[in-house]
Formats: C-alpha cells, structure tokens, sequence
C-alpha cells in the first residue's frame, strides 16, 4: 500500500491543487465533528489518494486496535499495559474492564474528591496557614505540567479560582521566580507525578516544602499529590485524603483529564472541567463511530501520513489563530512527538516508513512577523495547520477577532495561490525596468501550492477544548497504528536520564570526567572553571 501511495503521488506531486478548489472539493475535503469543521482541501490529497490512504488504515485494522483501546486490552505492549485515558472522560458510559474488573468506580470516586477538594479551596473551606488559598503551584514536567498548563492558559476566560503557577525546569530560575511571586501561608502545592520519582520534579517539591517550611508550622498539610505511587506519596509527607490517584494505564501525556488536571479545576471550578472532559467523551464517540471519510481524528492523521511519509514534508507547524491556545505547540510537542517518535515497530524490527514530523509552532498572528516568511519562500515545504474560532472571549473587541480571523483564512489561501512571476512583476512595473525589473520581481514571487488545513470551531470553551484535545490524542493513535509504532511508551527518554545520573557527580567535583568522552570532559572543564 506504501508503494501504492508513493506510485500515485509522483503522477500527481507537480500539479497545482490551487486549480482544483472549488465549492465541491470544498465540501468533500472537510469533516465535521460536533460543530468543529476539518477543512483539508487546500492539499494535494484527491479522491484516489484519500482512497489508498483510507485502505491504510483497513490494512494496519485500525479499527480493531481503535475497539481494542478503548476495551482495554494491553496495546502498550512493551510495558504490558493498557491506553485507557478514554476512561477517564467516560462519565456516562458503561463499564470499562481492566483484566476483568471495571475500572470506573474507582474513576468517578477520584473525580468527585477531585471536585470536592477543588471547591473547598475555591470556597475557602480548606485554607492554608494565613487563610483563603490565593495561589496554586503545580510542580510536574512532561504530561504532568504541558497538559494542565497549557489548558489553564486556553480557559483563562473562566478562570474564577485561585492563581495558578506551572513549574517544571529543574532550572532554579523556574521555582525561585514562582516562588517569589507567593505568599507560603496561602499557597497550595500540588506535586504531579505519575512515577513521583522524577528528578526535576521531585528536587522542585523538595525545594517548595523547604520555602513553605520557613513560614508554615504544618507544610506537608499545603501540599497535595498527583500520582500513581502512593507509597511514595506517603514518604514524601502527603495525607491520603490530599493524594488523588490513578492508574498505570493513562499515559502522562495523556494524563490531564484525571487528577493531573487538579490546577486545572482549582481554576476554572468542578463544572467548567466536566465540560471539558464532555467535550473528549463527544471526540471519542465520533472515533468510534463515524466511518473513516468523516472520521475526523482519522483524516487528520491520513492527510499528516501523506505529508511526512509520502509528501517527505518532515515537519508540520501548529498555528493557533487563537491565543489562548499559544500552549498549544508545546503540548503537541510531548503528545505526537513522544507518542510517533520512533524508529522500532512493535515487533522490534525497524520501521519501514519515516516515524511522525517534527512538530512546531506559535500563534497567529505573531508567527506571521517571525518565521512564516520561510513557510512562504523557504526551500522546504511545511505543512501548516491553522486553528481558529468564529468568536473570541473579548467581546467589545469583536472587531479585532474578525481581523484575526481574517488573517488566518488569509495565510492559507496565500500559502496555496501563492504569486506568479507576472503577477509579481505587476506590483512593481511602476518602479524598476528590464532586468532590474525581473530581478526585483523574482523576489516578490511566492511559489505557492503549499498545503494547509484548517480547524475552525465557534469558540474555545472547555466543551471546545476538550474536543480538539482528544482529536489530536487519536491522531496520534491512528498514525501510530498505521505506522506500526507503540505510541505509549517512551523509551527514547532513557538514555539522556541515565547520563545525567551519571554526570552529576562530575559536575559536583566529586568524581573526575576522565570515563568521558573529549568533547564532554572539555566542556566540563570549561564550565567548572566558569564556576559551576
Ligand atoms: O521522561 C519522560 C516522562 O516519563 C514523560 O513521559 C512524562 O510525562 C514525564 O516524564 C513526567 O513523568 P512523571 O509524571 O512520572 O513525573
């Protein structure tokens, strides 16, 4: 089928798609799902690329491994466990079985003392040493800080609860400047972690329960605990009825709509963050349901296969036309980048194809001042994807919003007509001549057919948010499947871990870089002598 693919899209790489976006190709080229739109007919894909690429996901039975997720069979086969994040967002839904036995008591009893913790802070029933709780740090990294991050940024419009702070960087730089900006006696510290060994995270915990110990008689009763390890939460000094726990089976970058989402309730309340996981419940029954060419998950991961592993388009920019989703790219990061970065199949034979794009991004507009320059007339073709919502949260600025999106729609339409060489030469006639003319216009002339699509939605709500979150999370699933990969294992993390144990002591003067290699050993050199 690879090969298929590869056959078909030489016969047709050098065409303009331009030419072929009329209001049929319109209609047949988009998704909806819910009230969110898929548009993806500003790329080359047409009706016999779609069909190869859709007999993709019939040869991986995408479908089977979809149904086997969601039942809860083990697909993370390298670590013995099943993906069931669904689960946690299945507030309505039926059983769901983990080696016989129905994980979702236990699920729902977490969410409410979730909520009802959640409320007490807000409430001012549980307070800290000085009182009402003004300030909630989440220390975590990876899936135990992007996710909450990044949403809590992406409610801001319904953020009514205490502030909320993001450290992650073992950098002091990151908890000195939180801590600084909060009172102890009033600040709530909510350690994330599924493993609760993590280095970064559990020398930044250490670090804040030393700050709070300064001015806070009981410092272990401001602090609350997100993770799996509950002997580990124990030792740390956390009570149980501040530990809110889950299971093995959902992946830290998978994590935020259980209780590595807590700052996230503690923002925006109880009933905002049901939305929220509404809104994945709603994406998951259209995964499961909808047949492939409406799927949208399902064609958003088929138009990101053609453009990598067929196209040979190596990256794909995120572009939120939507500022609140400026956490957006970084989150994506973790999620596609961490789940479809490998180059070993499931059954430990190399991969065949290319594993999934280098993932990146900023919001619109700003991106258009930096770098969108190089999407227009780079050498190199960057699959773009704009996301955009008919209306904002500022509504006296509504006009400003209608800018934006005007920006946005703009940016992809300029992306696929681009600018001839007459056109060009048009603009500027009035001031240069003869080959100074043509020189000056050939620097004006956009090559143009470069492929992008756009997610449109009518605004971010945490309904919303919850939607486009769990799409890109079965993107990922599908481009997985189709590529043969685990995508819920991270083994490529290991390594760098190891080394860095390993260094520490070398750094710390206490053994000599000698076992190093020249480069390493140099570099130590220089920075002790610099003062490390
Ligand atoms: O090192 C990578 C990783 O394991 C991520 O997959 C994970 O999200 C992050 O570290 C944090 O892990 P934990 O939640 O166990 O601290």
């Amino acid at each position: 089928m690879w090969d298929k693919l590869r056959a078909y899209h030489k016969t047709v790489a050098d065409r303009r798609f331009a030419d072929m976006v009329d209001a049929e190709r319109a209609a047949a080229f988009a998704t909806q799902a819910g009230d969110m739109r898929f548009d993806y007919a500003k790329t080359n894909i047409d009706d016999t690329a779609r069909d190869l690429l859709i007999d993709l996901l019939d040869q991986a039975d995408v479908a089977g491994k979809r149904d086997a997720m969601f039942a809860g069979a083990a697909i993370n086969e390298t670590e013995g466990r099943a993906v069931l994040h669904t689960a946690l967002r299945n507030l309505d839904g039926g059983p769901v079985l983990v080696d016989g036995q129905d994980v979702m008591p236990a699920v729902l009893e977490t969410l409410a003392r979730m909520g009802k913790f959640a409320s007490d802070v807000r409430d001012g029933r549980y307070t800290g040493q000085g009182g009402q709780i003004t300030d909630v740090i989440n220390i975590g990294i990876g899936g135990s800080d992007l996710g909450p991050a990044m949403a809590v940024k992406a409610l801001a419009p319904y953020h009514d609860g205490p502030r909320c702070h993001f450290v992650s960087n073992v950098d002091p730089a990151d908890i000195g400047a939180t801590l600084r900006q909060c009172d102890p006696t009033t600040t709530l510290v909510i350690v994330a972690s599924k493993t609760f060994t993590t280095i970064e995270t559990m020398t930044n915990a250490r670090t804040a329960l030393a700050w709070m110990r300064e001015k806070v008689t009981d410092p272990g009763a401001q602090f609350a605990a997100l993770s799996t390890a509950d002997d580990k939460t124990a030792a740390f000094g956390i009570a149980s009825d501040r530990v809110f726990g889950f299971e093995d089976w959902v992946g830290g970058r998978y994590s935020m709509w259980g209780p590595i989402g807590l700052s996230l309730m503690m923002a925006v309340g109880a009933d905002a963050f049901h939305a929220f996981l509404r809104g994945g419940q709603a994406m998951d029954l259209h995964f499961k349901s909808a047949a492939w060419v409406e799927n949208m998950p399902a064609m958003l991961a088929l138009v990101g296969i053609w453009h990598n592993q067929i196209c040979g388009y190596s990256t794909r920019a995120v572009l939120p036309y939507d500022n609140l989703l400026s956490r957006l790219p970084a989150y994506l990061q973790q999620l596609e980048m961490e789940s479809n970065g490998k180059g070993v199949s499931m059954d430990g034979a190399d991969l065949a194809v290319d594993s999934g794009p280098v993932v990146w991004g900023e919001p619109g507009t700003n991106g258009q001042h930096a770098f969108y320059q190089l999407i227009h007339q780079g050498t190199r073709v960057i699959p773009c994807e704009f996301l955009v919502a008919a209306r904002g949260h500022e509504d006296d600025l509504h006009h400003q919003h209608q800018l934006l999106v005007a920006n946005c729609l703009a940016q992809s339409e300029a992306l696929m007509r681009g600018r001839s060489l007459p056109e060009a030469t048009a603009k500027v006639a009035d001031r240069f001549s003869g080959d100074e003319l043509e020189r000056q216009a050939r620097h004006r002339v956009f090559a143009g057919n470069r492929p992008s699509t756009t997610l449109a939605y009518p605004q971010l709500t945490p309904f919303v948010l919850g939607q486009i979150i769990a799409l890109y999370e079965h993107r990922v699933f599908v481009e997985g499947a189709v590529l043969g990969i685990n995508s819920y294992d991270q083994w490529g993390v290991e390594l760098g871990k190891e080394l860095a144990t390993d260094l520490q002591p070398v750094i710390e003067g206490r053994a000599d870089a000698t076992s190093k290699d020249g480069s390493t050993a140099a570099l130590v050199s220089f920075l002790q002598k610099a003062g490390v």
